[in-house]
């Protein structure tokens, strides 16, 4: 396996999303997981579950959670965060590219949290897909992300300036894509999701982190 991009992110990506955020990036990330739209025995798939504190709470509200990351340092800190909550939990952990786990069909949702944006614009296409193939027909993709750069001249101001700050950031630390904020739910839309559901969570006051939610029709 190639060297671990995340090895100097890993152990101190969740106090750093803390630092940033406070606990909006966690409560964007947890906002789907809950019914009518995951239910206890569900199958979930977290593709770059990072320290997935989110594939916990799907686990503890009885989901089936599969979880996949590329790095060894990341998954180190999801497996602390599993024996830290003390409970006895039906997840699976992949050391593995996503690209490579071809269990199609198999999930009803699946999950890329604060993933899409590491990847260059002309990959956004392939890697939803992939996400899609994953998941059951009739199932649920969801991409929960920095918010668009929407509103008045201010509220564009700030969001940019949040978002070019945390990419610049993982752009030093770990290599990945500087570009502007994808427009996450019209890539949705045009891979062929049904759009049923996105929820805003806000950072002093402004919708900084969105979560959609799409349904795999065929
Ligand atoms: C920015 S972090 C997000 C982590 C987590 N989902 C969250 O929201 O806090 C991106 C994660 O994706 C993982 N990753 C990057 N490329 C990957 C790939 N091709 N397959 C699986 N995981 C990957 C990284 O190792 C990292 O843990």
């Amino acid at each position: 396996m190639k060297k671990d991009k995340y090895w100097l992110m890993g152990p101190v990506y969740d106090a750093l999303s803390w630092v940033f955020a406070g606990n909006a990036i966690y409560q964007c990330k947890c906002s789907m997981l809950n019914p009518p739209h995951l239910k206890a025995g569900d199958k979930v798939l977290f593709a770059g579950v990072g320290h997935g504190k989110e594939a916990i709470y799907a686990a503890e509200r009885g989901a089936i959670v599969t979880v996949v990351d590329l790095s060894k340092a990341m998954l180190d800190k999801f497996r602390e965060g599993v024996a830290k909550s003390g409970k006895t939990l039906d997840i699976r952990v992949v050391h593995s590219d996503i690209f490579k786990v071809e269990e199609f069909g198999q999930y009803d949702m699946v999950t890329g949290n604060f993933f899409l944006n590491l990847f260059p614009r002309a990959m956004i296409p392939d890697v939803l897909n992939h996400l899609i193939k994953l998941t059951r027909v009739g199932g649920s993709v969801v991409i929960s992300d920095f918010a668009l750069p929407q509103g008045n001249p201010l509220a564009k101001l700030f969001k940019n300036l949040y978002w070019y700050t945390a990419i610049l950031i993982f752009w030093a630390t770990t290599g990945a894509a500087i570009h502007p904020v994808y427009d996450y739910k019209q890539y949705m839309i045009d891979a062929g999701l049904d759009m049923k559901d996105e929820k805003h969570t806000p950072v002093l006051g402004v919708d900084a982190y969105t979560s959609f939610l799409g349904k795999r029709v065929a």
